[in-house]
């Protein structure tokens, strides 16, 4: 692993790989945990090649805050990021970033966020420190070109603003969010907890309590923002050493104040302990659960998946369906398929539906711009053609768009590869569906006895390189999320394995929402 502190040293780095590679960039201010390590592990699992940016940026400090104090420890968070398998670290210094030190005497283009989303929250309090973020994430965006880049939960404000400006600017990278992570006693993971005596840790601890007592009433079904919010602050009035600077409850994408929770609500505090200033949050879905389900071709995931979306009364999302439904599209349209522009235009504009046609969900019509397709992609011409569709970028950004719209409404079922990493990252239950490549391969042999032309062996190979191929791909490659829960299916009948699921998702606890 390399370390670069200029924009001309990762450039060089970056420039010989970025066609065959997917980059991940995971932009920090170093002093890393395992807050940090999470999303760094993610973006291992998902990426060719990871760079890991350390800077802490000037721009994003007010003028009485801990600029001077933010812990600096580049040795150390360098091992780390040697250990965890980093490709590059990008650590610059102000100046190699075009940037003083001193951030008030700045001369700098800056990117300036919608004032909405800047005046609430954390920007009320922290005025310019928005478009530091906003500015100093588009250079690194722009330094390193990077596919996807990772950002915490945490921070929800700052991702929300994060996804806006790559939507507004349309700029070529995936934004992907990572859970929070937490220490044993529920504390959020900050560097700014360094700060904090181990007393101070203790009464710490109230911010997510507090949290937690807002959800608790929140699932017994009171929506109403003014009241959540004053459980929320007299849970925290329980700690006298805690100054809260504000209680608030926004839309978590557009960050519009609430009155009352529709559909989901960001939930979000921030309180000084001393002078330590501390922030956390939690989202709150109003929605039915999504499932998604991942794993390796021939883990028997579809059949699983249907049968769980007839027994719950879920939508299944068929995501093979949209494909296939693009796929005639394109050839109804005589577009040539390896044409990616053309179709690009095409599935942009297309609108699919998948309508329940009975009460239990277990048939459905497939309509693309209006037209029933139910039938006519099931041809062999449709099955011919669309794996060359799905592995295009632009097809499958345009359906994921529209398989997360589904999703807003709850109540869906979803399996592929990266459902539960890329799709749904939210879903509230992700299960990994896996069987060892042997039983993999036992059971095609079964399935294929008459056939003499291959042998078992034969099937091994081929399966080992499919999930070779399917794990490394560039294009939404197989991954199982960190809070996935694996089902191994080798000693399992398909009844069992639905019946594993059903049980995980009938313990969920937001079920009883
Ligand atoms: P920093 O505070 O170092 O955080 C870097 C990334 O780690 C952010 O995306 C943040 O949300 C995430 N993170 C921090 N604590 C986390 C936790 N407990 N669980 C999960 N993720 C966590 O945020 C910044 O730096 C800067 O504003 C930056 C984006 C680098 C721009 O300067």
């Amino acid at each position: 692993m390399s370390l670069y502190q200029t924009i001309a040293g990762i450039r060089s780095y970056l420039e010989p790989q970025r066609l065959e590679k997917s980059i991940a960039l995971v932009p920090t201010m170093g002093a890393l945990h395992l807050g940090h390590v999470s999303l760094i592990e993610n973006a291992i699992a998902q990426n060719d090649l990871v760079v890991v940016s350390i800077f802490v940026n000037p721009l994003q400090f007010g003028v009485t805050e801990d600029l001077d104090t933010y812990p600096r420890q580049l040795e150390q968070d360098y091992q780390l990021c040697k250990k965890l398998g980093v490709n590059a670290v990008f650590a610059p210094t102000p100046s190699a970033m075009g940037i003083t030190e001193n951030s008030n005497s700045v001369a700098t283009t800056l990117v300036v966020p919608p004032s909405e989303m800047i005046s609430v929250l954390c920007g009320k309090y922290r005025q310019g420190h928005f478009q530091g973020v906003a500015t100093i994430v588009t250079k690194l965006f722009n330094i390193i070109q990077p596919t996807r880049a990772y950002f915490g939960k945490k921070d929800a404000q700052q991702l929300a603003i994060i996804r806006r400006l790559v939507t507004d600017l349309c700029l070529p990278v995936t934004i992907q969010g990572c859970p929070t992570i937490r220490d044993t006693s529920g504390l959020a993971l900050s560097s700014r907890n360094q700060y904090l005596t181990p007393q101070q840790r203790e009464q710490a601890v109230i911010l997510f309590r507090s949290l937690r007592k807002a959800q608790a009433l929140f699932k017994t079904g009171e929506y109403n923002s003014s009241i959540l919010k004053e459980t929320l602050k007299q849970e925290l009035a329980s700690v006298p050493d805690i100054n809260v600077q504000y209680i608030d409850l926004v839309d978590p994408v557009t960050l519009a104040p609430l009155e009352t929770i529709e559909t989901a609500g960001l939930l979000a505090i921030a309180v000084y302990i001393d002078s330590t200033r501390l922030i956390d949050n939690m989202i709150l879905h109003r929605r039915q659960p999504i499932i998604a389900v991942d794993g390796p071709a021939g883990a028997g995931k579809s059949t699983v998946t249907k049968r769980i979306a007839k027994a719950l009364g879920l939508l299944y999302l068929d995501t093979g369906a949209m494909y296939r439904a693009v796929t005639w599209l394109v050839l109804d349209a005589g577009i040539p398929i390896n044409d990616e522009p053309a179709v690009a235009e095409l599935v942009s504009q297309a609108k699919i539906e998948l309508i329940p046609t009975d009460a239990t969900n277990s048939n459905i019509q497939v309509t693309i711009n209006g037209q029933d397709v139910t039938e006519a992609i099931r041809t062999p011409e449709v099955t011919a053609q669309v794996s060359a569709i799905a592995a295009q970028a632009a097809v499958r950004q345009a359906l994921v768009k529209q398989q997360q719209n589904w999703g807003e409404k709850g109540g869906v079922i979803a399996e592929g590869r990266d459902i539960g990493t890329h799709v749904f990252p939210d879903a509230e239950l992700k299960v990994f569906v896996t069987a060892s490549v042997q039983e993999r391969a036992r059971r095609r042999w079964e399935e294929w006895k008459n056939r003499e032309d291959v042998t078992l062996e034969q099937l091994e190979a081929d399966i080992q390189q499919r999930d070779t191929l399917d794990s490394t791909r560039k294009i939404s490659p197989l991954c199982k999320a960190d809070d996935a829960v694996e089902v191994v299916t080798d000693d399992l009948s398909i009844e069992e394995v639905t019946a594993r699921i059903i049980e995980l998702y009938q313990s969920l606890d937001s079920i009883a929402v």
